[in-house]
């Protein structure tokens, strides 16, 4: 009796912190946490996941990036990017700076149309403006883009804004967070099991990366995939192994999610294209 009380005890005290938490506090626990988890790991290094707190990974990685298998889809991207549109425009008239230098501004909330915009979203709805179809998410013409436009953002600093006077930013935000804390699948896992309490540790012959750090180096090019895919992708990927219901890539849930998991590592340089194993 004595313990179940406390356990109640506990968990009001933990949701009374969670209704209350702004994003900053949430930031500044959530870095707090890991500072304190890795201590000889500098801020900076976060963003190469696994293989900042993993020798042997990162030796065998520093190989793979001598002859980087995403160059190919940067270069490709490039060309993509640069190439008009029927009507005369092109994706760079869609964006701020021409799309140079600007993903490290997304996902951005969107007053007008009050959902979270992701990188792969806005390029899409460029092509809707221009009057030409969507790209499917899994196409490499897609993931090429975007592997240009972040090869372009590179050290510039993750610079997600939560405009917190805006009721419905600040609840795609939480509902992102949820989506992070909760339980789900028949393991019941929440995606903070293995990446904030269990990062660090093994799990089959995986190390399991910090969340922190988590967003700054997509599109990836695995090599399980043989090919670049997107962060909702990965979601997918890590949803089949907690064997949790999938959401469509670029659905509301995915997107707010990405929009907290990216305000998380908000100061961590872009290092996107990125690999992985
Ligand atoms: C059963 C443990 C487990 C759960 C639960 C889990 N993942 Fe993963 N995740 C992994 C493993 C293993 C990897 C590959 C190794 C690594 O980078 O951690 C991975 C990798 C990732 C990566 C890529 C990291 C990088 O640097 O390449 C992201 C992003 C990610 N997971 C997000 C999520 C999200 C979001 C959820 C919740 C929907 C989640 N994961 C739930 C095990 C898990």
């Amino acid at each position: 009796m004595k313990t179940l009380f406390k356990c109640c005890h506990a968990f009001l005290l933990c949701t009374t912190l969670t209704v209350f938490a702004s994003p900053a506090e949430d930031l500044g626990q959530f870095r707090a946490y890991f500072k304190d988890k890795f201590p000889s790991v500098p801020f900076n290094e976060f963003n190469n996941g696994v293989y900042a707190i993993n020798e042997d990974a990162r030796i065998a990685w520093q190989d793979i990036e001598e002859f980087p298998p995403y160059e190919e889809a940067i270069l490709n991207g490039k060309a993509l990017f640069e190439t008009s549109f029927t009507n005369g425009r092109n994706y760079g008239n869609c964006f701020e700076n021409n799309g140079v230098g600007v993903s490290q501004n997304y996902p951005y909330w969107d007053r007008a149309r009050q959902q979270v915009i992701t990188l792969a979203l806005a390029l899409n709805l460029c092509r809707e403006e221009s009057g030409i179809p969507a790209l499917k998410y899994t196409e490499a013409k897609l993931t090429s883009i975007l592997a240009y436009m972040v090869y372009t953002s590179r050290e510039m600093k993750t610079n997600a804004r939560i405009p917190t006077n805006d009721k419905k930013a600040l609840e795609s935000y939480k509902k992102g967070k949820k989506f992070y804390y909760q339980r789900r699948g028949q393991l019941n896992f929440s995606c903070a099991t293995c990446h904030i309490q269990n990062s660090g540790r093994r799990i089959r012959s995986e190390t399991l990366s910090p969340s922190l750090g988590h967003t700054t180096g997509w599109p990836v090019y695995r090599a399980k995939w043989g090919s670049v895919g997107t962060l909702h992708r990965r979601f997918i990927g890590c949803s089949k192994q907690m064997r949790a219901k999938e959401y469509k890539l670029q659905s509301e849930e995915y997107r707010n999610l990405e929009y907290f998991l990216t305000y998380m590592s908000n100061g961590l340089p872009i290092n996107g294209p990125s690999y992985r194993k």
